[in-house]
């Protein structure tokens, strides 16, 4: 599997400083902290802010939301907390490591260790199984090869992926690759657990499963994570629920009132 590449940091946006964090989005002590995070795409007269000033805070053993339009921000915002893109301004710190601060080399380490990744199309490694895949990460921190055959299995069962387990990505449906890879994303124990869209290609029984299993992994182990969605019927499961537009990271509600 190759590592997404890093961007190299863009020049800070000039001018404006960082503006005041609303009360709600911080909660102090939290796990995650993210503090007036902007990121501007290109330079010049191309250059695309998507994100502006985003401040959240997300505690430990928490599951939140991510809501808003299509190119509203969201995939930025979870990339880069997720120490997959840089930061144009801005910090996102995990307990005491500073994300924004780590070198290439550190990086790799923290993504590989503490960092489950779902991203919205499933990428999954073509020439290996699905239990591949999941057994796969589990070599990039050197899991014994017993535990991580067992944490596998267990999670390709929790999946209900347990007679899909040796079907190329090819020989599996878009719902069934999405759970492959939410099952490799959790499979390195992960503090942080980020998701992209995870339901985009399942029906709404199937869709649910899935996230009830992220909100059980996340609650059972104590895991800190961000599901980024459209889907409304979803919210139900989280915590809390941030609403991004723009690129400026708006609203936190209750999910109760965001349903009907
Ligand atoms: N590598 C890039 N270079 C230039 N602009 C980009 C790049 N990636 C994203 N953008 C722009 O940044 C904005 C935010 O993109 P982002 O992917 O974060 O949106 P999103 O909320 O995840 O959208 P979607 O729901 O469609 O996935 C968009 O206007 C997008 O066109
Ligand atoms: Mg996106």
């Amino acid at each position: 599997m190759t590592d997404p590449v890093i961007e190299a940091t863009d020049s800070a946006p000039g001018g404006d400083g960082p503006s005041p964090a609303s009360d709600a989005a911080l909660h102090p002590g939290a796990l995650l902290q993210v503090r007036d995070v902007s990121k501007v795409y290109g330079t010049g007269h191309t250059a695309v802010t998507a994100l502006d000033s985003a401040t959240m805070a997300v505690d430990q053993g928490e599951f939140v939301a991510l809501l808003g339009p299509s190119g509203s921000g969201k995939t930025t915002l979870i990339s880069i907390i997720g120490g997959l893109l840089a930061a144009t301004s801005g910090t996102v710190t995990l307990g005491d490591i500073d994300v924004t601060s780590l070198s290439k080399r550190e990086l790799t380490r923290f993504r590989a260790e503490r960092v489950g990744f779902v991203f919205q199309s499933a990428n999954l490694v073509p020439f290996l199984t699905a239990r591949e895949n999941l057994l796969y990460v589990a070599t990039l921190v050197k899991t014994p090869k017993k535990a991580a055959q067992q944490r596998a299995d267990q999670l390709l069962e929790e999946l209900g992926l347990a007679d899909r387990a040796k079907n190329l990505p090819e020989q599996l449906s878009g719902g069934e690759r999405q759970r492959v890879a939410i099952g490799r994303a959790l499979m390195n124990d992960p503090d942080l657990v980020l998701v992209d869209e995870p339901t985009a290609a399942l029906d709404t029984a199937l869709g649910r499963q899935v996230v009830q299993l992220l909100r059980r992994e996340i609650k059972d182990r104590g895991k800190t994570g961000i599901m980024v969605t459209h889907d409304l019927r979803m919210v139900e499961y989280t915590d809390r629920v941030f609403e991004i537009l723009d690129g400026h990271l708006t609203h936190v509600e209750e999910p109760s009132s965001l349903q009907h």
